[in-house]
């Protein structure tokens, strides 16, 4: 009987890409994935270090685990990705009963380190990064839905002063531009309307036969392929050429997400964005004069180490002026091993939940005023899944990645349909089929 594996995944998108190449490796070397982790013969965590926050659902998750492994002590328990790669085997004096933990360079690893479990010794630790690693050559098994995410670099050299991640995905490095677009053409041939770009600074991609714009074109050009997404962009790399592809093919969604991080320049400058609030302003409006129609999305967060009210406030501000579509709010968290963490001007968890709520308010209400503006216009949706609310509704995204609910005709998921909007809540469109 084929061995099982069981497989849970935290964190970003990134993560979600990488389950699957470990899932590609295990299922070439004989493995079988399972849904139900009571048959599986070994567990995968892919774990997340962004946020404390994060750090502390797995270690909690790791706890549930170790009753299973009292009544299946053959079980292999693996950690993979970010918080392997943070804690390495320091993890193992909390949580003996780990067998695995590996980094998120070191999968190709895995399959070996699974067949020779009667000779493990002990544990298993392999956190060495690559300067070269893309696992070009993996084209994961994806998961139904209708988007397939496609990575195009790993790691980050933008070393943001209160970001983990240039240490545990290591140096930045690009993936040919030809395995990309290989990989498109497959996501197309099994069906998926919509791919999405991944890297943890997309618009840094660079090889020998293309930079990021080079490479959107040549995967607009993938016959069939009806949506593209990227995510992220850090603003600095953002140019006039990317935001010309982008107004040049319509296949390519006119959504950017934009971390903002902060409105302040003395806090921006302590947390090394290496650009200031003037020059996100001026790059906004240059978004807006190239693709008039084009949303915004971004990251913010609040309560950096220093940040002063005046300086809170002045994020309040961007927020009002820029308009965002939808954000994706913080408080800040202290990670070990970054620079802002020895910071000694810390700031109050109160304050920083305080500030949270504040931006949190102000931020549903551009939300919902910069969606109203769809009211009584046709959008393209793509068919994704049934509604939450009722069966007898579907939801799905616009273009500029707003979600849109609809009663049900004869559409079906990963189409794409014409709706017209007739009301706006929270962050929800509501429309009616008119194709
Ligand atoms: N604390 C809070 N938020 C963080 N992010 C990254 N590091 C931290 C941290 N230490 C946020 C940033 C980033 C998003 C992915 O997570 O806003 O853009
Ligand atoms: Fe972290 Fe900054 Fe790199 Fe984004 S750009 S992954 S926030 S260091």
């Amino acid at each position: 009987m084929k061995q099982k594996f069981y497989i849970e995944t935290y964190g970003c998108q990134m993560n979600v890409y990488d389950s699957e190449l470990v899932a590609t490796l295990l299922n070439k070397s004989g493995y079988e994935k399972t849904d139900n982790m009571s048959e599986a013969d070994a567990i995968f965590l892919n774990t997340c270090a962004i946020r404390e926050k994060a750090e502390d659902t797995v270690h909690n998750r790791l706890d549930n685990f170790q009753y299973l492994k009292k009544q299946k002590p053959d079980m292999l328990i693996g950690l993979l990705g970010c918080m392997a790669q943070h804690l390495k085997d320091d993890l193992f004096e909390q949580k003996p009963f780990v067998d695995i933990i590996l980094g998120p360079d070191s999968y190709r690893k895995l399959p070996e380190i699974i067949r020779n479990r009667r000779q493990l010794e002990d544990h298993v630790v392999d956190t060495t990064l690559s300067r070269y690693e893309v696992y070009e050559d993996l084209f994961p098994v994806r998961a139904s839905g209708v988007n397939a995410w496609i990575s195009i670099s790993r790691g980050c050299d933008k070393f943001c002063t209160f970001c983990i991640v240039p240490f545990t995905r290591g140096r930045e490095r690009s993936r040919s531009l030809q395995s990309i677009v290989t990989e498109a053409r497959k996501a197309v041939a099994e069906g998926y309307p919509e791919i999405t770009l991944l890297g943890q600074n997309v618009n840094s991609y660079r090889t020998e036969t293309g930079d990021f714009s080079e490479l959107l074109e040549a995967v607009a050009a993938v016959p069939g392929l009806e949506r593209i997404r990227y995510t992220s962009p850090h603003p600095q790399d953002v140019d006039d050429r990317l935001l010309q592809v982008m107004g040049e093919h319509a296949n390519i969604c006119k959504h950017i997400h934009l971390p903002l991080q902060a409105g302040a320049d003395r806090i921006l400058k302590r947390m090394n964005r290496t650009y200031t609030r003037s020059h996100f302003l001026h790059l906004v409006e240059r978004i807006r004069q190239i693709l008039p129609e084009c949303s915004l999305s971004t990251d913010i967060i609040v309560g950096f180490p220093g940040e002063t009210e005046k300086e809170f406030l002045e994020t309040l501000e961007v927020v009002s002026e820029v308009g965002f579509d939808s954000a994706f709010m913080f408080k800040y968290s202290m990670r070990p091993g970054t620079k802002a963490a020895e910071y000694s001007d810390q700031v109050d968890e109160a304050v920083k939940q305080e500030r949270l709520e504040r931006l949190i308010r102000l931020q549903k209400t551009m939300s919902l005023e910069r969606i109203r503006r769809h009211i009584g216009t046709r959008q393209k949706v793509l068919v994704e899944k049934e509604s939450k609310k009722s069966d007898r509704q579907w939801a799905g995204r616009t273009d500029g990645n707003t979600w849109v609910v609809w009663d049900k005709t004869t559409e079906t998921p990963r189409q794409i349909v014409t709706l017209e909007i007739t009301d706006a809540k929270g962050i929800t469109l509501f429309g009616k089929r008119i194709d």
